[in-house]
């Protein structure tokens, strides 16, 4: 999307992935963009799939111990979001790219980040370099550029949950027309989907459950037990077509300038999958980085590259405050006891009675402002 966006600016871009084309449209990756990446895919004009295919959501359910409430986004605040999978999302901006992408980039390495950066990278077998202005570092939480910053310039704040996200697709139609969030007292569920005849279900599990323990038939029953009678007999199961589990984290580091370097989406920040910001967070990154950077080359000013950091970081941390917070609110916590599930179901009542909560909690869903 950064590339996207300067290049339909007139700033030469290139891209470095160290994976080939191939697997990344091959990922399954997140399934829903708040209004403000909607509106994001259509500046970068390449929204016209997104909206012939993807699905508007108006809502989402709630369901604690099978009692469900549904919090209405368009009643409460007249706004929606849209199930389109990350995947294909990436795959309309491939398709658009003029610039040059290099796939298969190996041993990236950054250097003066601080004065005339630069990028080296080998691909078959030959070294390269490239010499630029500035270097944006969208290459996820594993990726090098930050871990070359020096560590005393970074501070990184963390939380870890015990416990995953095991996931599967299915070629099957959705149980629902939308999400359901369930807490239950054997663990979160989550009924999702890509299309009218694929789905994507999770259930909590404990850190360091193997993914070769849990069958599809064990999946299903785990599944059916956490959801409303309802619900698990309008389930309709077939055999996985991908199954992998995911750990639960929240992590920031800040600041996200080091003199020329920009980090941006999981470079900088981590968020538990539960409200679905991960992929909306990268996208309102890089969406205010395009804005500075564009600034940069048509006003001479530095004033919107000097305010990337903090702008973005007070977004960032609304988000990590959210999926924090709907984490804690359907999931079991082992350590938690019999007060922390009354007070996990005081949350709900509350929520369920409470119009101003609902509100709250639809704001945030859906995105707050870019
Ligand atoms: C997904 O469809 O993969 C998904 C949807 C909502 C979430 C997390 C994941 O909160």
């Amino acid at each position: 999307m950064l590339g996207r966006l300067l290049e339909l600016a007139g700033v030469d871009t290139v891209i470095l992935e160290r994976k080939s084309a191939d697997y990344v449209l091959g990922r399954i990756r997140a399934g829903v963009l708040e209004q403000g990446s909607i509106a994001l895919m259509d500046r970068a004009g390449a929204g016209r799939r997104m909206h012939d295919e993807g699905l508007v959501h108006q809502g989402i359910e709630l369901s604690f111990d099978g009692d469900s409430h549904r919090i209405d986004f368009a009643a409460l605040i007249n706004r929606h979001v849209m199930v389109y999978g990350q995947t294909e999302l990436t795959r309309d901006l491939m398709a658009l790219r003029r610039a040059p992408t290099i796939y298969e980039a190996e041993d990236v390495a950054l250097g003066d980040i601080d004065t005339h950066p630069f990028v080296t990278y080998r691909k078959d077998g030959l070294t390269h370099r490239i010499d630029c202005d500035f270097i944006a570092g969208c290459d996820g939480y594993h990726g090098v550029s930050r871990q070359s910053v020096p560590t005393a310039a970074i501070t990184t704040f963390e939380r870890l949950y015990p416990f995953g996200w095991l996931g599967v697709l299915v070629d099957q139609p959705p149980v629902a027309d939308e999400l359901i969030y369930a807490h239950h007292e054997r663990g979160f569920a989550l009924c999702s989907q890509r299309s009218p005849s694929r789905s994507r279900y999770y259930v909590q599990v404990p850190t360091g459950e193997a993914v070769e323990n849990w069958s599809d038939a064990r999946f299903w029953d785990e599944l059916r037990r956490r959801l409303s009678p309802a619900t698990a007999e309008a389930l309709r199961t077939g055999p996985s077509i991908e199954k992998s589990i995911a750990p639960l984290r929240s992590f920031v580091a800040e600041p996200l300038r080091f003199g020329r370097l920009f980090l941006a989406g999981d470079a900088a920040h981590i968020v538990p999958p539960t409200g679905a910001k991960g992929l909306n967070l990268a996208l309102s990154d890089v969406a205010a980085l395009a804005d500075a950077m564009i600034e940069h080359f048509d006003e001479k000013s530095s004033a919107g590259i000097d305010a990337y950091s903090a702008k973005a970081l007070s977004r960032i941390w609304k988000a990590e405050r959210f999926s924090w917070w709907m984490t804690t609110l359907l999931h079991t916590f082992p350590e938690g006891g019999a007060f922390g599930r009354r007070i996990q179901r005081a949350e709900f009542d509350y929520l369920s009675g409470s119009i101003p909560a609902q509100q709250s909690l639809a704001e945030n869903y859906t995105g707050l402002p870019l």
